[in-house]
């Protein structure tokens, strides 16, 4: 026959495992919900001192996750090898005097004793041992009807699952962390082998020296600008480095060139932004857009530039910030054939090319850039160290275009 006291008993026990059930899907830390978990366990059978252990799988060995009623400097970790998991009883309290029998009692487990150990719960979850419950002496009576033994093996299955789900969480959060540091490893990688082709490719053409770096810079600050998210910022730094790559099959003669070229030349030296794709479009890189990118890079606004004689909308926003990074660069730098333009000309040009060459959203973009460095409201210019300001450059040339522009668009 059932007594109240055991019916009473029994409603206390699982209005505790609810309180337990609460506490470990609760949204603390985990160290947190397991301090709470085992404060509802103590509760449940009256232990003012207790452990929970967590197992360290590399190390063979009980570690001290949390407790109560003793001073966790005394802990020890407790060696518990392959042989002696066998043996445990999944989730089974096992009484002091009964562990001294096993073989897994040793000098070392002896830091049970140490702790108040009066009953040790070994925690398995799948099949997998993760840890231990130590209680200690009980207030009320010291050892535990069968009833609460019952309840005391779905406690640690509780406390069992979370330890097994929080090790899962763990090892795939390590495994996310070591794939990181592997892809970062593998982006300076590219980036090394990307900026040794860029100067590969610079050092073709005497005239064009660090060409590539430039726009890459150019470009980055104008997409950072339009506010590009991280992953297609990296796409056109890549693509401004790399946009020349096909000028390596062109004759040094032709390239390096000091007078006008001739229709055949200017036709050879036409190919290379098909080139440039065809051989980045061999390499599988995890930048998606870069070849189109590369590609377009000297399409124009009117439909006059090549290699397809894209126009208008038909240019992405990648495309048409290459192309003005590339011409503004070529403008602002020596070439064989001319002296470089001044700032204040070079922006002028841009400006007139508006609609034919350039985009004026984006040469818009740009210039508010070049207005930012020079007025010194960004962190880092990224634009301006690569050229001199001509001697009593006015920046009021800039405010001046930039709201003939702004009027332009709102037109
Ligand atoms: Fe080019």
């Amino acid at each position: 026959m059932v007594e109240k006291k055991d019916i009473t008993r029994l409603l206390f026990s699982i209005s505790s495992l609810a309180d337990l059930g609460q506490e470990v899907t609760s949204a603390k830390s985990f160290n947190d919900r397991m301090k709470t978990a085992l404060y509802v366990v103590t509760g449940m059978f009256s232990v003012p001192k207790a452990a929970l252990l967590v197992y360290n799988s590399n190390q063979q060995r009980l570690e001290l996750l949390t407790h109560k009623g003793f001073k966790d400097t005394a802990w020890t970790n407790i060696h518990v090898k392959a042989k002696h998991i066998k043996s445990f009883s999944k989730n089974e309290p096992y009484s002091l005097s009964k562990i001294k029998t096993n073989s897994f009692y040793n000098p070392d487990t002896a830091a049970l004793e140490k702790f108040h150990t009066k009953t040790f719960i070994p925690l398995f979850a799948k099949d997998e041992f993760v840890g231990a419950i130590c209680l200690g002496k009980r207030l009320s009576r010291p050892s535990y009807l069968q009833s609460e033994k019952n309840v005391l093996k779905v406690v640690a299955n509780h406390i069992a699952i979370t330890l097994h789900n929080s090790s899962l969480f763990r090892r795939l959060t390590n495994k996310v962390n070591e794939n990181k540091k592997l892809y970062e490893d593998m982006r300076h990688i590219y980036h090394d082998t990307i900026q040794a082709f860029a100067a590969a490719i610079d050092a073709k053409d005497r005239y064009t020296r660090n060409h590539s770096y430039r726009v890459a810079k150019y470009a980055v600050a104008i997409a950072r600008e339009l506010g590009w998210k991280e992953k297609d910022i990296e796409t056109i730094d890549v693509a401004g480095l790399l946009h020349d790559i096909g000028k390596i099959i062109i004759d040094s003669g032709v390239i390096n060139k000091g007078t006008k070229l001739s229709l055949s030349e200017m036709s050879e030296i036409k190919r290379h932004p098909q080139v440039s794709y065809d051989i980045l479009s061999k390499i599988r890189f995890p930048w998606r857009d870069l070849v189109h990118f590369v590609r377009h890079h000297h399409e124009r606004m009117d439909g006059m530039g090549y290699p397809d004689a894209l126009q208008g909308e038909e240019l992405s926003d990648g495309v048409k910030i290459l192309a003005i990074a590339d011409a503004f660069d070529a403008m602002t730098t020596d070439r064989p054939y001319r002296r470089k333009l001044s700032l204040a000309e070079a922006l002028h040009e841009v400006k007139n090319c508006l609609g034919t060459q350039f985009d004026s959203r984006i040469s818009n973009v740009f210039f508010r850039v070049l207005q930012k460095e020079i007025n010194g409201e960004t962190k880092k210019a990224q634009i301006l160290p690569h050229f001199a300001l001509d001697k009593g450059f006015d920046p009021t040339v800039i405010t001046t275009l930039l709201e003939t522009i702004t009027a332009e668009l709102s037109a």
